[in-house]
């Protein structure tokens, strides 16, 4: 190991992560003396990785994909949006402490706020999936002080229980996609795995209006299923998952080093690289 000090991603699989050439920019644009690397850990060795990587100087990772519940159950301390989330993405180690924190909502938020200036104050948000990338976004959704919250799934039992769950923090309601029928909405966000398997979450047509957005959490080249299908219905807008990737990174890179790096030149580098690989997280 050089002198820089040492952070990194586990995931499995994890070849294709961008967070590596994130960090990499982000560090440059900083001047901070970092050293960021793809850490792949065995299906059934997540901790195990963690502790060598400690031991050999790791001063903090993120987490994706399928870690993130096991890094919440790992630290040893959390703060309270990791808390929310019931999940972790960003760990810091001090010793043997391990902060745990969660700064996929913040990025969300920072992404549809700041970089497509979506205020969502009084909207009409849908939020499709009730899986952990659901989760980890509806406190600080609700906290924006939305109009109504609706959670649709596949497993509708899923997405009310996910609505109770979030009760106290604003008016959300939980249900499957038959119960959208005849109705729209300003903000439709995909936090489903459908994407991954090229697949369509079963919208009825009419959630979209000539005003909407269409947000797809996952990101690829081209429109993702989702995207095509909100743009053959007329939304307004489209946003893919690239600039949530990287404010989710940037707040993790705050957490770290204490500076937050500016994130529209690394997403306009991610948007002109070209072809990759599959699409991803
Ligand atoms: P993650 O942590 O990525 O959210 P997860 O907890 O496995 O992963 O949740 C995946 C989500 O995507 C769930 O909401 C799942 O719906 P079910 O709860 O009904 O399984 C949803 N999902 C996966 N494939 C889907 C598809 N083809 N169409 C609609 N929803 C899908």
């Amino acid at each position: 190991m050089n002198d820089r000090q040492a952070y990194g991603v586990f995931g499995n699989p994890i070849g294709h992560s961008k967070s590596p050439l994130i960090h990499a920019a982000f560090a440059a644009q900083c001047g901070q003396a970092i050293d960021y690397r793809p850490l792949l850990a065995p299906l059934d060795g997540f901790a195990d990785s963690v502790a060598a990587f400690v031991a050999g100087g790791g001063r903090g990772a993120n987490v994706t994909v399928p870690f993130k519940e096991e890094a919440y159950r790992l630290a040893t301390r959390l703060t309270a949006r990791a808390e929310r989330a019931g999940a972790v993405n960003t760990l810091v180690f001090d010793g043997q402490a391990i902060l745990g924190d969660n700064t996929d909502g913040a990025g969300l938020l920072r992404d549809l706020t700041l970089n497509l200036t979506y205020p969502l104050a009084g909207r009409r948000i849908l939020l499709l999936g009730a899986g952990g990338a659901a989760r980890g976004v509806l406190a600080p959704l609700l906290d924006a002080a939305p109009d109504v919250l609706t959670i649709a799934n596949r497993t509708a039992t899923r997405a009310r229980g996910l609505a109770h769950d979030f009760a106290a923090h604003g008016t959300v309601v939980g249900g499957g996609y038959d119960e959208l029928a005849g109705q729209s909405f300003d903000l439709v966000i995909n936090a489903t795995a459908a994407s991954l398997g090229g697949e369509l979450p079963p919208l009825p047509g009419g959630v979209f209006h000539a005003g909407s957005l269409a947000y797809d959490m996952m990101y690829g080249q081209g429109d993702t299923p989702f995207l095509a299908f909100a743009r053959r219905q007329g939304a307004a807008r489209l946003a893919d998952g690239l600039g949530m990737l990287v404010e989710q990174a940037a707040e993790a890179f705050r957490v770290w080093r204490g500076v937050h790096p500016d994130t529209a030149p690394v997403i306009a580098m991610l948007r002109n690289s070209g072809p990759d690989g599959d699409p991803a997280r």
